[in-house]
């Protein structure tokens, strides 16, 4: 019962970075103008990026995504030891169009034929999100794109975790939040979501007080979920 009823959530939320668009998809396309340090630039960037979220949202001194990407783009180009002219700012547009992981459109697809609403929640702002979705083919897809501005706090507060269950005018249990960022996860957790964890990279588990209700590898096992919770 608890099963079914797991597997059978009245809406899917999607974590956009990292889960459902790749992040170092911008770098790798620019990987013969940066260098050898196209892959640890791009780690740096993501890392300085959510360090600079939990920072701001710690100090009550929230400065939107877009902002908060571009400091942290400039300190990893800082830290490569700078990159030739131009470049920056082409990463900067790169970002506003980043790669779908290659399952994504097929599975989101699949899971909205099936019946399921569907729904981003992101630290992105409106325009990076509009942007993203548009690029890479999603359009049409959402019955909701939530970005954290709307509460004015990034992840994982629970104000922002409560945009979905706002929108929708449903109980946390009634939400099946995806992230491959297992802080996300843990946030979604507390707050009383049920979780799966997109663990794309094979990173070992953190956060036992707050665990995954389930671990994948990629979106695919969401279609079987799915079909599980239609036979159920
Ligand atoms: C997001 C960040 C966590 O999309 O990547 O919200």
């Amino acid at each position: 019962m608890e099963r079914a009823r797991m597997n059978n959530p009245a809406i899917l939320a999607f974590d956009a970075y990292g889960t459902l668009f790749d992040v170092h998809s911008a770098a790798a396309r620019l990987e013969a103008m940066i260098g050898p340090e196209a892959g640890r630039l791009s780690q740096i960037w993501r890392d300085k990026q959510l360090q600079y979220t939990w920072v701001r949202a710690l100090m009550d001194r929230h400065q939107d995504f877009e902002a908060v990407t571009e400091a942290a783009l400039d300190h990893a180009i800082a830290t490569v030891g700078g990159l030739p002219a131009g470049v920056r700012e082409q990463l900067l547009d790169a970002y506003l169009s980043l790669d779908a992981y290659g399952e994504v459109r097929e599975v989101l697809s699949a899971l909205k034929a099936a019946g399921a609403r569907l729904a981003i929640l992101s630290n992105g702002t409106p325009r990076m999100l509009d942007a993203a979705v548009r690029s890479s083919g999603l359009e049409g897809l959402f019955d909701a794109v939530l970005s954290i501005e709307q509460a004015g706090i990034y992840k994982p507060s629970p104000r922002v975790y409560r945009l979905v269950t706002d929108a929708f005018d449903i109980a946390p249990e009634a939400v099946s939040f995806q992230s491959s960022n297992r802080w996300d996860v843990a946030g979604a957790s507390a707050f009383g979501f049920k979780t799966v964890w997109v663990n794309r990279t094979g990173q070992a588990d953190e956060f036992p007080d707050l665990p995954a209700d389930r671990i994948v590898e990629d979106l695919r096992p969401l279609l079987e979920m799915q079909r599980a919770s239609r036979v159920a």
